[in-house]
């Protein structure tokens, strides 16, 4: 069996598409869903891709991934700057996480500098839009291979 990525994706990111596309591009969720399948299919990965706009939903689905997932890939959007539940949920259950974000948050206005995900992951991807995902999957495929890249 595959071994099974957990891709999450926290508010409005439902929106993606029509949602400030000067920003966030033209791509739905539905497509970046559509090219984490594929990547995953490419490289040998199961992938759950789940969003919501609920904080607690996106914790229990974080809970549930313990000895479950051998990954989480997680896009927190705005809660990236406010969650230390989420920050704490993923320390939790012992996973590598890469975070990822479709713009360049240091970019952007000053509130988006900070991460409280980015100390307890393993790697942050931003500005590369949707291909962030699919680079932060192969990723995944090359650790579960034991493809190590010194620092
Ligand atoms: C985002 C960046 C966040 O600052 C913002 O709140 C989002 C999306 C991104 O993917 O660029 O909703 O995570």
């Amino acid at each position: 069996m595959h071994p099974l990525i957990l891709v999450l994706n926290g508010p409005n990111l439902n929106l993606l598409g029509t949602r400030e596309p000067a920003t966030y591009g033209h791509e739905t969720l539905a497509d970046i869903a559509e090219l984490c399948r594929r990547t995953g299919e490419r490289h040998g990965l199961a992938v759950e891709f789940f969003q919501t706009n609920h904080e607690g939903e996106l914790i229990e689905r974080i809970h549930a991934a313990r000895g479950r997932c051998a990954g989480i890939l997680i896009n927190p959007a705005a809660w990236t700057h406010t969650s230390v539940a989420i920050r704490d949920a993923l320390a939790a259950v012992e996973l590598p996480v890469i975070e990822v974000h479709l713009s360049n948050v240091h970019k952007r206005e000053a509130f988006r500098h900070h991460s409280f995900v980015s100390p307890i992951a393993l790697g942050v991807i931003a500005g590369l839009g949707s291909n962030g995902y699919r680079l932060g999957l192969e990723h995944f495929a090359q650790l579960l291979k034991g493809i190590h890249h010194d620092q």
